[in-house]
């Protein structure tokens, strides 16, 4: 499938999320096989299902997790979901009717778009996360140093 890699996906760090991305980007790749060999029928449309839910349960998941860490910027990140989710909605909607090479060009749009937005949004919780952990850890190590010297 050397027209739609899949390696090179940015890792966030979470197991969970992670995975959610590759189990998402891997029925893409699924979907993709099934237009360029244009078969249009049950198989693939449960296929765009899962697709779909698959994406709806990540951006739940995601969406929680940055609320937990009270991340800045949410809403921005919030509403890339939800154009995505537009967008995947109106591929599912006309995949039916479209011809071949319209149905591939809108797939490889979504996968460039689900990409970029690990490397860019999805990026930002990930190092937010990164250096909270960081402050964590290193004021876990002061207090142990203040209690060894104060003994
Ligand atoms: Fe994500
Ligand atoms: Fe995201």
């Amino acid at each position: 499938m050397e027209n739609f890699p899949l390696n090179g996906v940015y890792e966030v760090g979470n197991e969970l999320l992670d995975d959610q991305h590759k189990v998402i980007l891997n029925y893409m790749a699924k979907v993709y096989t099934y237009l360029l060999a244009d078969k249009k029928g049950d198989d693939l449309f449960g296929l765009i299902n899962r697709l779909d839910t698959g994406c709806k349960l990540h951006f739940l998941d995601e969406e929680k997790f940055m609320e937990e860490m009270e991340l800045p910027e949410i809403d921005e990140h919030k509403a890339q979901h939800a154009l995505f989710v537009m967008h995947l909605e109106n591929f599912m909607g006309r995949y039916e009717e479209s011809e071949i090479v319209k149905n591939i060009d809108e797939l490889v749009f979504l996968k460039a778009w689900f990409m970029e937005h690990i490397e860019v949004f999805d990026k930002r919780y990930a190092e937010f996360k990164k250096r909270f952990d960081e402050m964590v850890h290193e004021s876990i190590q002061q207090a142990a140093l203040r209690n060894s010297t104060t003994k």
